[in-house]
């Protein structure tokens, strides 16, 4: 009677050696144990029941669950052996640190480079002796417009490209509202430059920018004239672009000065030779420029028989864009640090 029990016995082996094998974790191992070599496991119960056999069956049956029992405990001890190792190194793996990753670093801030110029250019005018003035972005017609010798209807407004508000007010296209609300509060001698942000109603393109910047002059006394408006603005631009420049003057038109000059430079990158920059023409245009209306005087009871002065604009962005070598003005406003922090 003892066969069956045997191949019992020898069924249940082969079982649990395919279980220990296909335990794949230390708890799973553990489980297995309790399973089959447990106080109440399997084998234990087999081992009970080898009292129920004949006496002279007994020693064999009991030799053999013991073998098995020897058997299995020492594939169970190198399969745990092989487990915690297996999890050991797992553990390692995800803990590693390479060391030889390049480090993130750690970025410093810096100014945005339109913040930059536009200090390098105040620098550089207070260094001439000029004040700083502001005015609202929030204008009204009157200050960007009528004062400057702009009526309702003068062809100028169409130029502008305006942002209207519903309140009635508008956003201020030019810096040169500047010039009005200073001359509405203060008497000549003065000489101020007004940095600030201008607004036009364009579509973005590698040019155009709805929201850019711009840096207004204005200069009052007795005796101004056009020497004074040269003399000034090449010292500023030399200073600007750090070299000796060819400055012109070329007439133009702005309602709000007499006569009015557009201001161009030899081209940076050829010269004066001709090149793609400058369309072969040697210069890039780089301001515009005038004496003070005698009208607009006249609007802010300044005496133009007694005074003059002159009055420039320039574009901040345009400006930076020669210097640099900028060939989208867009770049300044998508906040890519990779240009950003190209720019000194
Ligand atoms: N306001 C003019 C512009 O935005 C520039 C300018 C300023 C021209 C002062 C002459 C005098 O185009």
């Amino acid at each position: 009677m003892v066969e069956p029990f045997v191949e019992g016995i020898e069924r249940l082996e082969r079982e649990a050696a395919s279980e220990l094998a296909a335990a794949a974790s230390v708890a799973a191992l553990e489980a297995w144990r309790v399973r089959f070599l447990g106080k109440n496991g399997i084998l234990t119960e087999q081992l009970k029941r080898i009292g129920t056999l004949g006496t002279d069956e007994r020693p064999r049956a009991g030799q053999l669950v013991n073998q098995v029992k020897k058997r299995l405990e020492d594939a169970q001890a190198l399969r745990r052996a092989a487990l915690a190792l297996a999890e050991e190194e797992a553990r390692a793996a995800a803990e590693a640190v390479d060391v030889t990753l390049p480090g993130r670093g750690a970025g410093v801030a810096a100014l945005h480079p339109l913040s930059v110029a536009l200090r390098r250019i105040e620098d550089i005018f207070t260094g001439l002796g000029f004040l700083l003035a502001d005015g609202p972005e929030v204008e009204d017609e009157f200050h960007n417009f009528e004062a400057l010798n702009i009526p309702a209807h003068h062809p100028a407004r169409a130029m502008h490209d305006t942002f209207y508000l519903e309140t009635g007010g508008l956003l201020r296209t030019h810096t040169s509202t500047v010039q009005i609300r200073f001359m509405e509060q203060h008497r000549p001698p003065f000489q101020i430059i007004a940095p600030g942000r201008v607004y036009r109603s364009d579509a973005p393109d590698p040019t155009h920018s709805p929201v850019f910047h711009q840096v207004e002059g204005l200069v009052v006394g007795e005796e101004v004239h056009m020497g004074h408006l040269k003399a000034t603005l090449t010292a500023f631009l030399e200073a600007f672009f750090g070299r000796r420049l060819a400055v012109r003057l070329r007439p133009s038109y702005f309602p709000f000065t007499e006569p009015s000059a557009e201001v161009d430079i030899g081209c940076l990158l050829c010269q004066g030779v001709g090149c793609r920059v400058c369309k072969g023409t040697g210069y890039v245009e780089v301001l515009g420029c005038g004496l003070v209306h005698p009208a607009v005087l006249t609007r802010v009871d300044i005496d133009p028989e007694r005074y003059s002065g002159f009055a420039f604009g320039m574009g901040v962005e345009r400006l930076l864009m020669l210097k640099e070598g900028v060939a989208d003005v867009r770049l300044f406003y998508e906040n890519d640090v990779r240009f950003l922090s190209s720019i000194r």
